[in-house]
């Protein structure tokens, strides 16, 4: 372990720990793949404008989100199956969560049901919800995930449909075991069909949710709801005025719409026309503690961290998500001495140049 030095490096690791059909499901985007690569090359033409002469003796990275206390502004983003990564899926990653205070966002697609991730740990949990054509079934979910002391809903708008996961359906992607939905309803799709994955997101997902659905969830739960997927200002917007709790800016990690724009690139719109009401955070790309000062420095409140998540995971099993989180509060912390931050409150839009502020 002591020879890894980034977060980069457990991909690699994570592709000689798993079957290639797994490992090219986690790794993978849409079509060309071109969001998921300028997710993270746009945080690369972003510079910073370092200040000196700061007392950066002392460091503070510790932030809140919706009032509970986070060590760093650096959360674990909803993905699903962690149960192909490691035998204890999602488990190991609460507890890694837990151990680096952080929060942890536990998909609706988990392997572990969201009982036992409850019961695993003490971990500040949020539940991200995909919206079932069965509402009664995500009703439930809901209703379970408040018991289970979940602390928030997070509801991810970008998956009408799925996107085309091309090495997915190339290798015939299993579908894997939706357990929280055990019982439920009926979640078996033909094996032979391509993408399983894709078979079963077309056999339960409601491509009719919309904006008036917010009330909906509203109405069943009295946990704040935090929206998914936000890449305007116009949706922004609305999703203010629906009376949400927080935006999380993001194109999926690249695996929904290709040609979304890179979510660095997006979220001063975004922020711009929230002023201040509600947290804006991002995920997409996030690869360096640099690229959390920016996201920072860009207005986010946080950023979530969704790959590497699973790379640690599938090659060090839980030790690998806290090396993961670890290494990118290290590196958060260092380009907050060399910027001239003592805290995060200290970072302001004057800290980094976008592109075209340098033409
Ligand atoms: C995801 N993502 C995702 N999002 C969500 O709301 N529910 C989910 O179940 C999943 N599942 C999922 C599986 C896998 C394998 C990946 C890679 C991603 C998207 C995820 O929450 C996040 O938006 C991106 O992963 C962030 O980008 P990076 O950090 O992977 O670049």
């Amino acid at each position: 372990m002591d020879q890894i030095v980034n977060v980069n490096e457990f991909q690699e690791l994570a592709r000689q720990a798993l079957p290639k059909m797994y490992y090219d499901f986690y790794s993978g985007g849409a079509e060309d793949q071109h969001t998921l690569k300028e997710n993270m090359e746009a945080f690369s033409r972003i510079m910073f404008r370092p200040r000196v002469l700061v007392d950066v003796t002392k460091i503070d990275m510790s932030t809140r989100i919706l009032g509970y206390p986070l060590s760093a502004p650096i959360m674990i983003a909803p993905t699903g199956s962690h149960g192909l990564a490691h035998p204890e899926g999602e488990t190991a990653t609460a507890k890694a969560a837990a151990a680096c205070n952080t929060i942890m966002i536990v998909s609706s697609m988990s392997s572990c049901t969201l009982e036992e991730v409850a019961s695993s740990c003490n971990a500040v949990r949020f539940f991200q919800l995909y919206v079932f054509e069965r509402r009664d079934v995500s009703a439930q979910v809901v209703r379970r995930a408040e018991r289970a002391g979940y602390k928030a809903i997070v509801l991810t708008v970008d998956v009408p449909k799925l996107g085309r996961r091309e090495a997915d359906i190339k290798n015939k992607m299993i579908a894997p075991k939706l357990r929280n939905f055990e019982g439920l309803f009926s979640t078996k799709v033909k094996p032979s069909d391509g993408s399983g994955v894709e078979a079963l997101a077309s056999r339960a997902l409601d491509a009719s949710l919309n904006w008036k659905d917010i009330e909906w969830l509203r109405s069943i739960t009295k946990l704040p709801i935090l929206i998914k997927g936000i890449l305007t200002r116009e949706d922004a917007l609305k999703a203010v005025e629906a009376g949400v709790d927080g935006i999380i800016v993001s194109n999926h990690g690249g695996r929904q719409l290709d040609y979304s724009p890179a979510t660095i690139t997006v979220l001063e719109e975004v922020v711009h026309v929230v002023k201040g009401r509600i947290p804006v955070l991002l995920d997409g790309g996030v690869r360096r503690g640099t690229d959390v000062f920016k996201a920072l420095a860009l207005g986010a409140k946080a950023v979530l961290i969704g790959r590497p998540v699973v790379y640690g995971l599938a090659a060090k099993g839980g030790d690998g998500v806290m090396k993961v989180i670890e290494m990118l509060k290290n590196e958060f912390e260092l380009t907050l001495a060399l910027s001239g931050c003592a805290t995060i409150g200290d970072i302001t839009r004057n800290h980094v140049k976008t592109e075209d502020e340098r033409l």
